[in-house]
């Protein structure tokens, strides 16, 4: 077990582009998802990628618990995804919260495609291709925007919806437990 630190905004690190993976099934991968695997569990993250804990390749991993935000959202298992390319399926938007753990304490309205194909490999280079809406969409969306140095503010198109979670709630602006916590990505 071993839990990361998670860099936060103003590092440096998290505008880079991260390097595609070339080798597959070895040990160091192994590790290294590991390690990222008890860090978004130690952090109750929905996602986390590599560069987060500095390591600047193109891997995340996500997974999606049943959320009362979501309830036709099918829970998503674990997912390695690994050198991901993402697709838009037809145009439509959709706004919602997000967070994210290199940003912490924070939340904001992030607008993202309702629908996505992405495609990319496991850990054993095996393929992946998934059609993905709602919340995995917008998780996923989130997750590869950190291989390509952009965080989610980066994404924000009205900054008055920015501000500390404790604020929002206390405004009213959401309830603290429909939050797709930590969500949408960390
Ligand atoms: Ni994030």
């Amino acid at each position: 077990m071993a839990v990361k630190k998670v860099l936060r905004i103003g590092n440096p690190l998290l505008k880079t582009r991260c390097r595609s993976i070339t080798e597959f099934d070895t040990s160091e991968l192994h590790t290294l998802i590991q390690d990222m695997r008890d860090t978004m569990q130690a952090e109750q993250g929905a996602g986390l990628a590599a560069i987060q804990i500095g390591i600047p390749l193109r891997l995340v991993i996500f997974s999606v618990d049943a959320n009362p935000r979501y309830p036709e959202a099918e829970p998503i298992p674990e997912t390695v995804l690994i050198n991901p390319v993402i697709e838009p399926v037809g145009t439509g938007m959709e706004t919602d919260w997000e967070g994210c753990l290199s940003v912490p304490g924070l939340r904001g309205l992030v607008p993202r495609y309702q629908t996505i194909r992405y495609t990319g490999t496991d850990q054993y280079g095996q393929p992946i291709a998934t059609t993905a809406s709602g919340f995995h969409a917008r998780v996923v969306q989130h997750e590869v925007d950190h291989l390509d140095g952009i965080l989610y503010v980066e994404r924000m198109q009205d900054m008055k919806s920015f501000g500390f979670v404790e604020e929002l709630a206390a405004a009213g602006v959401f309830e603290r437990q429909c939050i797709p916590c930590e969500t949408s990505g960390e």
